[in-house]
């Protein structure tokens, strides 16, 4: 019921009696001023005039599922199932997680916090309570292991764009699908592949923006290396409306993702690129090698010609341009 209410007051602008909508919902009055209690925990501003009723006067900054989907067509399969936490330790193992038969294309797991929140090559994710986009979407695309690359690709371009769209600026991307704005980090992806390297199962991509982090929410370490979307506006954002733009650009770039005509896409991701021609270093985990990059190939993977002269392909890595050529 209590969404039901919510719907309704969504649809009004003015006030809506009590009386109206304890007789809608066949329910007295008591039971419809407990709903809307429940509404205001969750964040809505609702004003309750005695013998008038009820307006809802503004909508939470909540990742909430039925807010989401408002603004995303029906019809779309990421998205389609959007699972929301306050807190769990990362969306990515919470995905990953999950019994098989939840384990369906295009759902999507998200919160506010992580308490266990994962990076690339090991490293932590750490973002405030309610400031950014932290979320996990499940795949099971029909790609062979070797191309696995390429669902990077489609991702890196896909927040891109929904990103762009939002804040009407430009944006640039580090191989293989950091985001950067002025050579700082808005935006990480983590893609894990469960299965065998014959046979995908399934695919989590965990995506992370900051979005309204401010630059105390740093630290000290960061601090020249990252941004949000915040500190670049100079103005809040609103945080349901970039999501729902970051889904519905995802099902545009993944659903149409067609295997025999990705050279267009990779020519897009390339133009993009900060690092083409560029001195490179470039962090495995376990060891950093420097090169030159020059190109990138039709599966994703970056070719570099190292300072050995010997030209090698990554599939991963963390890149950083060097200042200094070698
Ligand atoms: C990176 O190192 O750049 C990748 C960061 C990925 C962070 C996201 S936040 C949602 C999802 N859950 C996690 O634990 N990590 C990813």
């Amino acid at each position: 019921m209590k969404n039901k209410i919510l719907k309704i007051l969504k649809e009004n602008n003015n006030f809506i009696s009590g009386e109206y909508l304890s007789e809608l919902f066949g329910v007295t009055r008591a039971a419809i001023w407990k709903s809307i209690k429940q509404l205001e925990n969750e964040g809505y501003v609702i004003e309750s005039r005695t013998k008038i009723g009820y307006k809802l006067i503004s909508l939470p900054d909540r990742l909430y599922s039925s807010e989401i989907k408002e603004l995303i067509p029906k019809s779309n399969t990421i998205g389609n199932n959007i699972i929301y936490f306050e807190e769990l330790d990362s969306t990515n193992n919470y995905a990953k997680n999950l019994p098989i038969s939840e384990i369906n294309e295009g759902n999507v797991v998200v919160t506010e916090y992580q308490n266990k929140g994962r990076g690339r090559l090991n490293r932590v994710w750490v973002s405030p309570k309610y400031k950014d986009i932290k979320f996990s979407l499940i795949l099971k695309p029909n790609i062979s292991f070797q191309n696995i690359g390429h669902l990077t690709i489609l991702f890196a371009l896909a927040v891109c764009e929904a990103i762009e769209k939002y804040m009407g600026m430009t944006f640039e991307i580090k191989w293989p699908n950091d985001i950067l704005f002025g050579g700082k980090k808005i935006c990480g992806i983590l893609t894990e592949i469960s299965g065998e390297i014959d046979n995908i199962q399934f695919v989590v991509v965990g995506t992370g923006i900051n979005v309204n982090t401010t630059q105390d929410d740093f630290n000290e370490e960061l601090k020249d290396k990252i941004t949000s979307l915040k500190i670049i506006a100079g103005k809040n954002i609103n945080r349901v409306a970039l999501f729902a733009q970051v889904l519905n650009s995802i099902e545009k770039y993944y659903m149409n993702y067609n295997f025999d005509n990705f050279n267009e896409i990779l020519m897009e991701y390339k133009n993009k690129l900060t690092i083409m021609n560029q001195d490179i270093d470039i962090n495995l985990g376990n060891d950093t090698l420097v090169g030159y990059v020059l190109d990138i190939m039709p599966n994703g993977s970056l070719k570099v010609r190292l300072k050995s002269g010997e030209i090698r392909e990554f599939i991963s890595g963390e890149v950083s341009i060097r200042s200094k050529s070698y």
